[in-house]
């Protein structure tokens, strides 16, 4: 990290002792770090807001005995099969099944496959985790 660089900024008192709060809860070691992520938490959101690369992840919960939702689910994918990285089957029990579906795109097309989704009937919870192809975050390598 040779391009690190010092600085320092004014902050009301009251204010610090928040953040110092938010840290301590936090578990984090070190208040540099803790406000590096939270500025790159900041980063990713904006791109989620300009509609630029990113990654996501789709956590669905669904009913295993839903007629025909296994198939329909299964289609979906397919349909996107360009945008979809990964996905994870696990069978939670005899009924329950949940499925992660990782996915790389427009945030408005990730929010998109999400809700097609998430509204099929069977599917009793989903959640999208937003997330960064990091292009952003990591400093490059100059080769
Ligand atoms: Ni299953």
């Amino acid at each position: 990290m040779s391009d690190l660089v010092r600085l320092s900024f004014s902050i009301e008192k009251s204010l610090l002792e928040r953040l110092e709060g938010l840290i301590k809860g936090s578990g984090y070691q070190n208040r540099s770090e803790y406000i590096r992520d939270m500025i790159r938490g900041r980063v990713v959101q904006q791109q989620w807001q300009r509609n630029e690369e990113a990654l996501g992840t789709v956590t669905l919960l669904y009913d295993h005995h839903a007629r025909g939702l296994d198939g329909r689910l299964n289609q979906l994918q397919h349909e996107h099969h360009g945008a979809i990285l990964a996905s994870t089957h696990v069978h939670l029990d005899r009924q329950i099944c949940v499925e992660m579906i990782m996915i790389r795109g427009r945030a408005s097309q990730i929010k998109h496959i999400h809700d097609q989704l998430a509204k099929q009937k069977g599917v009793v919870y989903s959640s999208l985790s937003i997330s960064s192809t990091g292009k952003k975050l990591i400093p490059r390598h100059h080769h």
